[in-house]
């Protein structure tokens, strides 16, 4: 008899994305002629680069001659892409080893699969609330515990509850953790923490001989002085983060699939002897083993958004993403709500008025105004009572948007 790995029927059944399509679906046969729009979405909506198309162009035309055709690629990814990303660090003032950088199929693999190189009995923090996927992975890995059916929060599992007091930003835990996830700029709440903020963890993670799993896959929105583009900007990072990137959010690909993670050589793990083993080794042997890495093309790609028109053509669908965010921001503002994020983020997270569920206001906006937004429960209990907006639509649909919830539609 053939048994399941029982820790995944543990984390929910359906997913909220699929809950918040089921909701819209039973809406869209009751109305069927109304024009919903979507500021819920987490995915982007604008094409792909120019730069980044032509050069997959070229990349498939190799593929079709045999002097150029390529087969299995390094698992690290190619020498091309990776020297491109090292070359962008140096510009943040830092460097480097070749070796640290491991090229993905993006951000969300590489945090589901940390679990891999890590022991069972570490004590997790994760922020509530935050992306969903740090406490879904650690449940699944079988490290979460029990469930309290009360608050559903899991018995090895230590939340940094950020609430309005905080600023929604995480503290520092009163009790000793092994690794902590930081989402920065934090998707849903779109907040930030600057440099100082970010030395008291990695602070503590050297205190603590703990490791920090930085996800840094907003980066590119970060357009407020003393935030920093990289973790490694911050002395002692290097010997207690790894930085998990993509190329999603700011080049469009979260259809194609490439991103990275940075696996500095100075970053220790521990035997239950107590010996240190760099984790890059780890991360390397599981690499060499578990994948054949990002496809040719679609790395080809990737290299082309560091090219001088590349550059600018991702600032321009960044900044198309935070013109939706800054209106957004600005007009529930200007209607009396209580706002974070925006700025340096695609997100913009507000207090629901009335202490309502946010359930409720869910479905207040798709039935009154023919909105879309996300609740803020789906991202942990302390999102309860905010919602989510982002600027991932286009711009019109996000005026009108905010005009329907002026005018009460
Ligand atoms: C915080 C955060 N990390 C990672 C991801 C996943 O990114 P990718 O498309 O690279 O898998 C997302 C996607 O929404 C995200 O919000």
């Amino acid at each position: 008899m053939a048994l399941a790995n029982e820790n995944y029927l543990k984390t929910p059944e359906i997913s909220y994305f699929d809950e918040i399509e089921k909701r819209v679906n039973a809406y869209k046969i009751t109305h069927p002629n109304s024009k919903l729009i979507r500021l819920g979405l987490g995915d982007v909506t604008r094409p792909l680069p120019n730069e980044v198309i032509q050069a997959m162009h070229r990349a498939v035309d190799e593929m079709a001659h045999v002097e150029t055709f390529k087969g299995y690629g390094p698992p690290q990814g190619y020498d091309f892409l990776i020297d491109k990303i090292l070359k962008d660090y140096r510009t943040l003032g830092v460097t480097l080893d070749k070796e640290s950088v491991f090229i993905s199929d993006g951000a969300k693999s590489d945090i589901g699969n940390i679990g891999h190189v890590l022991g069972r009995d570490n004590i997790i923090a994760i922020a509530d609330p935050v992306y969903p996927v740090y406490e879904n992975a650690t449940i699944m890995s079988g490290r979460a515990g029990i469930i309290n059916e009360d608050d559903q929060k899991w018995s090895n599992i230590v939340y940094l509850t950020c609430t309005a007091k905080t600023n929604f930003l995480p503290e520092l835990p009163n009790e000793k953790v092994d690794i902590i996830y930081l989402c920065n700029p934090n998707n849903p709440t779109g907040t930030v923490m600057n440099k100082a903020e970010l030395k008291k963890w990695i602070d503590y993670a050297i205190e603590h001989q703990s490791i920090i799993v930085y996800d840094g896959a907003y980066q590119a929105y970060i357009n407020e002085d003393d935030i920093p583009r990289s973790i490694y900007e911050i002395k002692g990072a290097k010997k207690v983060a790894i930085e998990i990137k993509t190329y999603s959010k700011s080049a469009g690909f979260t259809g194609l699939r490439c991103g990275y993670t940075i696996f500095p050589k100075e970053l220790m793990v521990y035997t239950r002897m107590g010996d240190q083993v760099p984790l890059l080794e780890l991360w390397s042997r599981r690499k060499t083993n578990y994948t054949n890495g990002v496809s040719y093309i679609v790395q080809r790609g990737a290299e082309a958004i560091y090219t001088r028109k590349g550059k600018q053509e991702i600032i321009e669908i960044v900044n198309y993403y935070l013109k939706n965010a800054a209106i957004i921001r600005q007009e529930l503002r200007a209607m009396g709500y209580e706002t974070y994020g925006g700025k340096s983020s695609p997100y913009v997270w507000f207090k629901i008025p009335d202490e309502q569920s946010s359930w409720k206001f869910f479905q207040q906006l798709l039935y009154d105004y023919k909105i879309i937004g996300t609740p803020g429960i789906v991202f942990g209990a302390s999102g309860e009572n905010y919602m989510r907006f982002t600027g991932f639509g286009s711009r019109e649909d996000t005026i009108e948007a905010m005009n329907r919830l002026r005018k009460g539609y």
